[in-house]
């Protein structure tokens, strides 16, 4: 019998879910997209993905793993990036159980696409660090090591020249101040050597929508380690986070 779990990636703008095996990393159902409700409270949220799942057929009773753009520990949402602020503190696992009546966990979304990559992606077999990026809206990032998660590294964070770098290196920043590849490249130029010279990893993984252009920016980029797109790219999330929910499902 094939493992099952339901995935869900909630960003800033949209949420998505589908039916996943979790064994395969291969998505049973169509893969659904909702709008964050305006303000992203967890309340709204909730409600949101209870309209998704409804829609999901055959996932009756079945385990839900959410993936989420903040540091959560233990099912505790810590952070909240582009959503409400009553994120911060909440025990998201316990809120999200008691709205959609079946087991959930929680966990950060850059986490999430590591695992993806780990199980069903570039990072499959790689013994040693594998960092796993996501230049998005933000940098997430997933520290993976002998194919285990370090969870919650906020490595999007670093501190470069003085400024938070996720704000000059993530994709929006390309976006937002209309650069050239070549232009952005020497971004990450620098982002990706201050990650090699603080970790010294065996493999760079770049994911995120961008990860599909990949051939506009990695090439450009000199560093000692491997860097490579990931494999996983709109359903990293939804099938990371399956897979940690079925993973953890109770008996
Ligand atoms: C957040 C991370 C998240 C990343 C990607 C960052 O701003 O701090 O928790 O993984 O964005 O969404």
């Amino acid at each position: 019998m094939s493992k099952r779990a339901i995935g869900i990636d909630i960003g800033g703008t949209g949420i998505k879910g589908a039916l996943v095996d979790t064994k395969h990393g291969v998505l049973l159902s169509e893969r659904l997209r909702y709008e964050t409700p305006d303000g992203g409270t967890p309340k709204a949220i909730a409600k949101t993905l209870k309209d998704l799942i409804s829609q999901l057929p055959g996932s009756s009773g079945l385990p839900v793993g959410i993936c989420f753009p903040a540091v959560v520990q233990h099912g505790v949402t810590l952070s909240a990036a582009n959503v409400s602020k009553e994120w911060i503190g909440l025990d998201a696992d316990s809120m999200f159980e008691k709205e959609l009546g079946r087991e959930v966990h929680v966990l950060n979304d850059a986490d999430a696409a590591g695992i993806a990559e780990v199980k069903f992606g570039a990072a499959r077999g790689h013994k040693g660090l594998v960092i796993v990026t996501t230049l998005g809206t933000g940098i997430g990032t997933a520290l993976m090591f002998d194919g285990k998660l370090v969870p919650n590294a906020e490595l999007g964070h670093l501190q470069i020249d003085g400024v938070d770098y996720e704000s000059k290196a993530a994709f929006s920043a390309k976006e937002r101040e209309n650069l050239s590849w070549a232009e952005w490249a020497k971004r990450l130029q620098k982002y990706f050597s201050h990650l090699e010279a603080l970790l010294t990893p065996d493999l760079f993984i770049v994911g995120g929508g961008v990860s599909k252009e990949h051939e506009s920016y990695l090439p450009l980029l000199k560093l000692k380690t491997p860097i490579i797109p990931a494999e996983n790219r709109n359903s990293a999330g939804i099938l990371g986070a399956a897979h940690w929910a079925k993973k953890r499902e109770t008996d």
